[in-house]
């Protein structure tokens, strides 16, 4: 979420994170505006070199115009993260030096009415990061039955009333437009006086189930670390504690010697440890930056070196 007119979040962190050096190969993953990319093109000068990937074809051109002086270093595609392992082995890099995703949806995404991103603006219930998503937010709030609306807002939005306003949405559908979704949810979850507005949550929700955002962080990690060369770092900005537990997770996991001992019944299967976690807090921009750029209140920053 950070790309112009701020700097994007956590760029003096991301460039000492992932130490970009010349000659060096590098992945962005999440390219946005290309914020962070240039900052790694230009501390691997002259000649490292970039992958960056982005969904929203919308991105890309704004990367590639941010980018136009790096061009003949860096290969732009128009692609999911998912497909990381794909893309490297088409460039015939059999390892890359740093990894960064920086998740979720960017300003210019959020600042876009017609994305539908936004319960502030009226606009179609959209909310894709790209075209090749298979459903729109009106495809899930209007065919899903109740129950797995509810499932959804409660999984993805932590939302408390989602069983309320999944029997709302029902009773009004079709729903077309992100003005009708805000007034059904005001309707059965009015404002409580909190910084948060009622339809923060299920917005939230709806965005993370129609671009399948945490299945893909899942899919992603593994093929990340496998990525890497010894020693090259991953790393990850996340906005939302879902997210920020996958990671997490994964990367205490990946950290651990898992051996086989002859005394269990049970042989867990013999796997040593692929990475290690650079930080075992993670990292939060300072007061300063938050004031700047209030959208970076929830970012962090986690990092892990491979072995
Ligand atoms: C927070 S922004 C990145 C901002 C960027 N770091 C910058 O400096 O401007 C996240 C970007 O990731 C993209 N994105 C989200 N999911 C993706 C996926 N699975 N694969 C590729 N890009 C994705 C979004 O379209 C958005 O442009």
């Amino acid at each position: 979420m950070n790309d112009s007119p701020h700097q994007p979040v956590l760029y003096k962190e991301i460039i000492h994170a992932l130490q970009p050096k010349r000659g060096g190969r590098y992945v962005d993953g999440t390219l946005g505006a290309g914020g962070h990319a240039r900052g790694i093109l230009e501390a691997s000068a002259p000649d490292g070199q970039m992958l960056g990937l982005d969904v929203d074809p919308q991105a890309l051109a704004l990367a590639r115009k941010t980018l136009a002086p790096y061009e003949q270093r860096i290969h732009l595609v128009q692609a999911s993260y998912v497909s990381l392992s794909a893309q490297l082995a088409q460039l015939k890099w059999d390892a890359v030096d740093g990894i960064l995703l920086d998740l979720g949806a960017s300003s210019m995404q959020f600042d876009t009415p017609e994305r539908g991103f936004s319960f502030q603006h009226d606009a179609p219930l959209d909310m894709r990061f790209g075209p090749s998503m298979a459903q729109t937010a009106a495809d899930l709030v209007n065919k899903l039955s109740e129950r797995e609306l509810a499932d959804l807002l409660y999984k993805y939005g932590e939302e408390r009333d989602s069983r309320k306003i999944a029997r709302a949405i029902i009773k009004a559908r079709p729903l077309h437009t992100t003005r009708e979704l805000v007034a059904v949810i005001e309707s059965v979850s009015p404002r409580r006086g909190d910084r948060v507005h009622p339809a923060t949550r299920t917005f939230q929700a709806l965005r993370i189930a129609v671009n399948e955002e945490l299945a893909s962080i899942e899919e992603v990690l593994p093929q990340a670390i496998a990525a890497l060369r010894s020693m090259g770092r991953l790393a990850v900005i996340s906005f939302h504690s879902l997210e920020d537990r996958i990671v997490k997770n994964f990367f205490r996991e990946q950290s651990k010697n898992l051996v086989n001992s002859p005394y269990e019944r049970i042989y867990e299967e013999e796997r040593k440890a692929t990475l290690k976690e650079v930080n075992r807090k993670p990292i939060m921009p300072s007061d300063e930056e938050i004031k700047n750029n209030p959208r970076a209140r929830s970012a962090k920053l986690r990092i892990a070196e491979k072995l």
